[in-house]
């Protein structure tokens, strides 16, 4: 099959890796990596045997895919270009910086769509392709309470948005995607530590049907954490999405009542931002459609505004 030709937009922190996993992937060949730091352009380029551009028009005539992976901030803008040349696209988390953004993002899909029906949009929910969130969606598990936690020391970097866009996003859109219903009501606490966001957020969300959830992400926390704990029907599902490991525990009848019985889960483990590259990939090459789409990208981005609306409420609250 004849490779897929790509170009990566910004190559800091994670596009470096987006850039590994386009020039080792046996579906594409990576053309050039963009990034208006010249210095930090040529290096990834150099390590990764492809060219530095300083911008995208340069080499967008030359590609098939872009993988967008520069701050959010700049999504919308370069969203929208990528589009109107008509090319497949991944997008880093969030899909944009605002709902605003995101809702003309949206609608540009659906303009580039009339031209070619076949274009992919995807969004780098990584979560999503993690082994163990794998599993636990094969095994039909629907939460019924859930408590997702996501903390870590300071990055030093997105530091342009708060910690429900940067970080929480993940969870809420793991948590829509597990329970398959519309959020209802979101109530939320968050204070800005270091930067002028929220930095520390915790967040009860109600879902359409009955379900709940409890959200806490940080980005000033001592050390890191990423897990979720999550009781459904007769059952009990623990995940630690760094360590990729999955524990259940299930309610069953036993000969003196009910009883709780530990089940083995075997996960493979593998990298979420390759194995999700990979399926974008594919899909770009007319198989299996397996990825995030934009839609349901900014259906999290949705909760993420309502999330931060209430923590803006709670704040003028706290400070009289
Ligand atoms: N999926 C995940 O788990 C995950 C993890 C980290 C970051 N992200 C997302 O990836 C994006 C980048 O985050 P990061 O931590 O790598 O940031 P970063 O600051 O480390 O890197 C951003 C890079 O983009 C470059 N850049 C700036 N303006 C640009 C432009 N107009 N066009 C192209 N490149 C440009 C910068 O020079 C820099 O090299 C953000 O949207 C972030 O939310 C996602």
């Amino acid at each position: 099959m004849t490779k897929l030709r790509v170009a990566v937009s910004g190559v800091g922190s994670l596009g470096q890796h987006h850039a590994r996993i386009a020039s080792a992937s046996e579906r594409t060949e990576l053309v050039a990596v963009v990034d208006p730091n010249e210095a930090r352009g040529r290096e990834i380029a150099g390590k990764f045997g492809t060219t530095w551009m300083a911008t995208l028009e340069e080499v967008m005539p030359k590609v098939d895919v872009v993988q967008i992976a520069a701050p959010t901030g700049f999504h919308h803008g370069i969203g929208v270009a990528v589009l109107k040349a008509g090319k497949h696209v991944i997008m880093e988390k969030p899909l944009a910086a605002t709902l605003a953004e995101g809702e003309a993002l949206l609608q540009a899909l659906a303009e580039a769509r009339k031209a070619n029906p076949k274009l992919v949009a995807a969004v780098g929910h990584l979560e999503r392709f993690n082994p163990a969130v794998q599993k636990l969606r094969e095994l039909g598990f629907k939460p019924r309470f859930a408590e997702a936690t996501r903390v870590s020391p300071f990055p030093m970097r997105s530091m342009e948005v708060d910690v429900i866009m940067d970080v929480m996003i993940h969870d809420l859109d793991l948590l829509l995607a597990l329970v398959g219903k519309p959020v209802k009501s979101v109530e939320a606490v968050g204070v800005p530590v270091l930067t002028k966001y929220a930095d520390v957020v915790n967040a009860r969300l109600k879902f359409e049907g009955g379900g709940f959830a409890t959200v806490t992400a940080s980005r000033v926390a001592r050390k890191k954490e990423r897990t979720l704990r999550a009781f459904g029907e007769n059952a009990y599902a623990s995940l630690d999405f760094a360590a990729q490991k999955l524990e259940v525990l299930r309610l069953v009848a036993g000969p003196e009542g009910p009883a709780v019985k530990p089940e083995t889960v075997d996960i493979t483990e593998g990298e979420p931002l390759k194995l999700e590259l990979e399926a974008f990939y594919e899909a770009c090459q007319g198989g299996i459609q397996d990825f995030v789409p934009w839609k349901e990208a900014f259906e999290a981005m949705r909760v993420a505004d309502q999330v931060q609306k209430s923590v803006e409420t709670s704040l003028k609250e706290m400070l009289g």
